[in-house]
Parts: structure tokens; C-alpha cells; sequence
């Protein structure tokens, strides 16, 4: 889409936009909250937290999709992140579109995550021309697969993820599928 206009997933409650300037404190502040970052190997310095900025953002810029900044209509503040990354870390299902979905702790419990997801399938398969979209996490992050199977997706099976170390509680890992609906 390099130049032209985002696509944006709509729903109810929430508001999808690409990232401005003055959302990078919230980012950083979301990264290193260890509530958050619970199911991950660790919270994120702010370096890194810049440079999933920088990739999140020229992500957006060229391929027309990615990781949106979200917004609950209620408050008109950020609550988080969710959407889409072109995932091509060596394994047997990528590379991929996968969906995920990160929200700071006081948006929790009220279905955004599950709305969000629905919206952003609905949007990858109607309007950006998805085929599959895949999504995975570690098997002990739980609420994240509640959220999958909410948004309708199906379990495809196990991995090990190659990016976390595999005496760590969080190699294992569960992958969930979604395909264009009527397929
Ligand atoms: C994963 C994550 C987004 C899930 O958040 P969540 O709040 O549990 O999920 P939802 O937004 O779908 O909310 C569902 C809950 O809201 C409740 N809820 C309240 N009002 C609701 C409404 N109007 N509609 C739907 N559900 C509602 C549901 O009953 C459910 O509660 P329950 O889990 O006690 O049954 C959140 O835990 C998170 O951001 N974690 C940290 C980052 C992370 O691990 N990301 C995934 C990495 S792969």
C-alpha cells in the first residue's frame, strides 16, 4: 500500500489507528509493565520497545497492515495494541500473517481483546484478501487462548518457538488458525 490510505478495522467499542509520536510513552510504559509482559521472557527495555516501534510502524507504512494502536471509544485513551505481523521465523506453518493482541491491564475483563480480535479477522479477510491468519502464544498463556477461541479460531497444534529459550517455560507453544470464512 506504499502512499495510500490504511485500512482500519472498525468495531463497536474500539477505535484502530496507525501509531502517532505521542502514543510512544504509553508503548514504552505497556512494554515494561511485568503484568503485561507475564507470559514473555522478560518486560522490554525502552531499546527495545523502540525498535518493535520502528518495525511496527514501517510495517504499517508498507505493507498496509500491522500492529494498530487501539482506543477505547469509552475513555478516547490508548488501551494497547492489536492486529497483524508478517511472522517468518523458521517453522513448519510460516511465514505467516499472524494476529495478536497486547491491552494494559486496566482494560482487561471487558471483551476488548475478543472484539478487537473478531473486527481485525473480519477485516484481514474481507479486506485485505487473507487467506489464513494464524496465532500462537505460550501454552501457559491462557487468557490469550481464550481470546483465540472467542475470535473463533481453531487449534492447529503445538510448537516449540525457536526465539525463546527451550528450558524456559514459554518454548512450548500453541498454534491457532482462522481461514477465509466459507473455506
Ligand atoms: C491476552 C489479553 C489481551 C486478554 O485480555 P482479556 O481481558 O482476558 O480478554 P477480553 O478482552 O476478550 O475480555 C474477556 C473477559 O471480559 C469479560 N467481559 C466483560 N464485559 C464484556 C463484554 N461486554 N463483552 C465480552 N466480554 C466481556 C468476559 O466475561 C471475559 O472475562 P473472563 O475472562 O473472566 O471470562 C490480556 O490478558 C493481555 O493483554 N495480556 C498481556 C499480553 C499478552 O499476553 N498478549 C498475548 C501474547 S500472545
Amino acid at each position: 500500500m506504499p502512499g495510500g490510505k490504511l485500512l482500519l478495522p472498525e468495531s463497536e467499542r474500539l477505535v484502530f489507528r496507525a501509531w502517532e509520536e505521542k502514543d510512544w510513552p504509553f508503548f514504552a510504559a505497556m512494554n515494561a509493565h511485568p503484568r503485561v509482559m507475564r507470559f514473555f521472557p522478560a518486560v522490554m527495555t525502552e531499546e527495545e520497545s523502540r525498535s518493535m516501534w520502528n518495525r511496527m510502524r514501517a510495517e504499517l507504512d508498507e505493507k498496509g497492515y500491522g500492529l494498530y494502536a487501539v482506543e477505547s471509544k469509552a475513555s478516547g485513551g490508548l488501551i494497547g495494541l492489536m492486529g497483524f505481523h508478517w511472522a517468518d521465523f523458521e517453522a513448519d506453518f510460516t511465514p505467516c500473517v499472524e494476529i495478536g493482541w497486547r491491552l494494559v491491564p486496566e482494560a482487561w475483563g471487558h471483551g476488548y481483546a475478543t472484539e478487537g480480535a473478531v473486527a481485525c479477522l473480519e477485516h484481514g479477510f474481507s479486506r485485505l484478501g487473507f487467506d489464513r491468519v494464524y496465532s500462537f502464544t505460550a501454552c501457559v498463556n491462557l487468557p490469550s487462548q481464550v481470546v483465540m477461541r472467542r475470535a473463533g479460531m481453531k487449534k492447529r497444534g503445538e510448537f516449540n518457538h525457536p526465539k525463546v529459550a527451550p528450558d524456559s517455560v514459554l518454548y512450548p507453544h500453541v498454534l491457532y488458525m482462522s481461514e477465509t470464512p466459507g473455506k
